[in-house]
């Protein structure tokens, strides 16, 4: 191993980008291989089958490319890490989401939003049942917000609409003070639902997840011993042009837009569905989201 192979992330489309910005600012000199599978999101309505076998062609990609480890910056792929295969550490931000939570709340319930396969999966409540008996999740699975913030990031109104339809239902239900973003896309909206619920105090487990990636190269050595600023490469499945501009809409990294790959995965070759019914699954999925909000 060389200790300067770089770290993958992989994602459903532009959510782990709030994983990745972490990454950038803790572990600058690091090198940076970044996936966002944007063809085939939403993870979150696919069943538990389509998610590992994505899932997996993801970190066959980033094997490829000669990563260290690999940060899941998606908590849908996370729910599903027991059945995924890798040659490299795996790090899930379920996990870390869990560990950041004890870390901020001694007991009581904690509200999560995440898509509807994280919560069937029920991936958080068994991990946080691991680490204590005193804390609960109260959980709250949205079918469109990650879809409305991939697709329509500069939409405001269509994203206060689902940001309601992700949240009200928890506030109803119970007297919430703590959120936990149990999906990697909803800290990109992260000053929206802090202005429209100031009374919750947020968790990003994205800041946990390098944390622990951190301590354990550390702790095998495999931190890079280079100096100055790594290199970050970004792959899509999806169209370069609309990850560019939903990258520049979120405003959230400076890409460098040379870096930005087209990779198809072999997507036709070994899925069960051709590359087309993907296509045309995302436009009913869009146009389903349309929909809702008129
Ligand atoms: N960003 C992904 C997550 O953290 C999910 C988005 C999707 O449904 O594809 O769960």
């Amino acid at each position: 191993m060389n200790n300067n192979q770089p770290i993958g992330l992989i994602d459903s489309g532009i959510g782990g980008f709030t994983v990745l910005k972490e990454l950038q600012h803790r572990m600058p000199e690091e090198n940076i291989e970044y996936l966002g599978d944007s063809l085939r999101m939403p993870y979150g309505e696919l069943d538990n089958e389509e998610i590992i076998a994505y899932a997996n062609s993801d970190i066959r990609f980033l094997e490829a490319r000669g990563v260290k480890a690999i940060l899941l910056a998606c908590n849908t792929v996370s729910s599903m890490v027991d059945s995924l295969t890798a040659r490299v550490p795996l790090f899930s931000i379920v996990d870390a989401g869990c560990q950041a939570t004890i870390e901020t709340v001694p007991e009581g319930d904690v509200g999560l939003i995440a898509t509807r396969a994280t919560v069937n999966n029920n991936a958080y409540p068994r991990m946080l049942a691991r680490l204590t008996d005193k804390v609960h999740f109260v959980q709250q699975g949205t079918k469109t917000l990650a879809s409305v913030i991939n697709n329509y990031p500069e939409e405001i109104e269509l994203l206060r609409t689902h940001i309601h339809l992700a949240i009200d239902p928890l506030i109803t239900e119970r007297d919430i003070h703590v959120l936990l973003l149990g999906c990697t896309h909803f800290p990109i909206v992260r000053e929206s639902i802090e202005a429209m619920y100031p009374q919750f105090t947020i968790i990003n487990p994205a800041i946990k997840q390098i944390a622990i990636l951190k301590d354990y190269l550390s702790k095998n050595g495999e931190l890079t011993d280079q100096k100055g600023i790594g290199d970050t490469r970004i792959h899509t499945t999806g169209s370069v042009a609309d990850f560019r501009i939903f990258a520049d809409m979120v405003d959230y990294l400076d890409i460098d837009c040379e870096r930005l790959e087209r990779n198809t995965l072999d997507i036709d070759a070994n899925r069960k569905v051709p590359a087309e019914s993907y296509k045309r699954r995302k436009k009913k999925k869009i146009e389903a989201i349309e929909a809702l909000s008129e």
